[in-house]
């Protein structure tokens, strides 16, 4: 059996899988302490790092006149269409579309395996599979094994030795300088939250909206998301720099469509990682006004979505079948700036940090 779990959507009922969580997992924080600032390490599934140093990647563009941007001088997104297996078997198999929410179902159950993934443990495991594979010449097997092999090579390239998934100083160098206090901060497509409880580190004594329709993010994506993860941010009575834990935040999850939502205008930040991009372009405006609709005024909307770059394609191509069950655009930061730009939010801060562009913006 492959050590990495298959997408499969060839039944009607797309359960999500419950993938077993590693249980020796130690995240070096010392039983009721706290991690210092300053301190890195590499778990096996993934990076810590509370260094409060500038990222190693962020490129400012905040001094660009966005009016100026048209669409004949940035040229349009790259698509991601080298669908997954689970989306190709589907349709083949129902002759329809893969419903969208099914395709955000399949891609939070198997993006959420790799995170639970002991990454050294299971490149053991694949490298054994092949070697057995080949000593019994089952050519299957092999092929198996030789995916998941270059899957978790560069699983672990991206999660565990660049952070460039969850790319904590980067994602910090983009949210500083926000003007807010004790805010309510609402995730559209939420999936882990991770972001929002970065900006509640940051900007403490508030509350987090989480909201995601899939309820796999709820139970597993951010229900499973590691107590012990240290998000560096400040103390709000002191203005000292102090790490925050998840179970140190007010968080609530509501699993809904955010086209559903009921809010008024009661956010100080709205922010999602990763949405606009899945919008084509005739639903783009949509996507921006479910961003503004809940804002206080004077609110912030943060956006990122992930960058066109020669390794981002590799990416999304190596890891189709896990990845690949929707509409995607991998765009550059002045493609995603004039989308906002042109459905009516003033650019604020823009940058670009590992994996992804940012914004941070407000209604015109
Ligand atoms: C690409 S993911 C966001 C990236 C995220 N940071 C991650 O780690 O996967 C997009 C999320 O938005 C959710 N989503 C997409 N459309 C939605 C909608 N209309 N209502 C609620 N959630 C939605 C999906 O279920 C998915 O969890």
């Amino acid at each position: 059996m492959a050590t990495l779990v298959r997408p499969e959507a060839t039944t009607v009922a797309l359960a999500p899988r419950s993938f077993p969580v590693p249980t020796d997992r130690a995240w070096g924080r010392p039983r009721g302490a706290r991690h210092a600032i300053g301190h890195v390490e590499r778990t096996p599934q993934f990076t810590i790092d509370v260094r409060d140093q500038a990222p190693d990647m962020f490129v400012d563009l905040a001094a660009t006149d966005w009016s100026k941007l048209t669409w004949k001088g940035v040229g349009k997104p790259y698509k991601t269409e080298k669908w997954s297996r689970a989306r190709r078997d589907y349709e083949s198999l129902h002759n329809a579309p893969l419903p969208v929410i099914e395709g955000w179902r399949l891609f939070n159950t198997a993006f959420h395996q790799f995170f639970l993934t002991d990454v050294p443990d299971a490149q053991v495991q694949a490298r054994a599979q092949l070697t057995h594979a080949l000593s019994h010449f089952d050519a299957h097997e092999a092929q198996e094994a030789m995916e998941d092999i270059v899957r978790l090579a560069v699983w672990n390239k991206i999660m565990r030795v660049e952070d460039a998934v969850w790319d904590p100083r980067g994602k910090r160098a983009l949210f500083a300088g926000l003007d807010v206090k004790s805010p309510r901060i609402l995730f559209l497509g939420a999936a882990d939250g991770y972001e929002a409880m970065q900006l509640a580190a940051m900007y403490p004594g508030g509350e987090i909206v989480l909201v995601d329709y899939d309820a796999f993010c709820e139970t597993d994506r951010f229900g499973k998301f590691p107590l012990n993860y240290p998000f560096l941010g400040v103390d709000a009575s002191t203005g000292h720099k102090r790490v925050w834990y998840r179970d140190e935040m007010p968080i609530s999850f509501e699993v809904a469509d955010i086209r559903d939502l009921k809010y008024g205008k009661e956010f100080d930040v709205v922010v999602s990682i990763g949405l606009l991009e899945h919008f084509p372009d005739a639903h783009k405006a949509e996507c921006v006004e479910m961003h503004r609709k809940f804002l206080k005024p004077g609110g912030y909307v943060v956006m990122t979505t992930p960058r066109n770059q020669f390794k981002t394609r590799i990416y999304y191509n190596i890891m189709a079948d896990f990845m690949n069950h929707g509409y995607r655009e991998l765009m550059d930061a002045m493609q995603m700036s004039l989308y906002c730009y042109e459905n009516g939010l003033d650019i604020l801060r823009a940058g670009v940090i590992k994996a992804h562009n940012g914004l941070i913006m407000k209604a015109r």
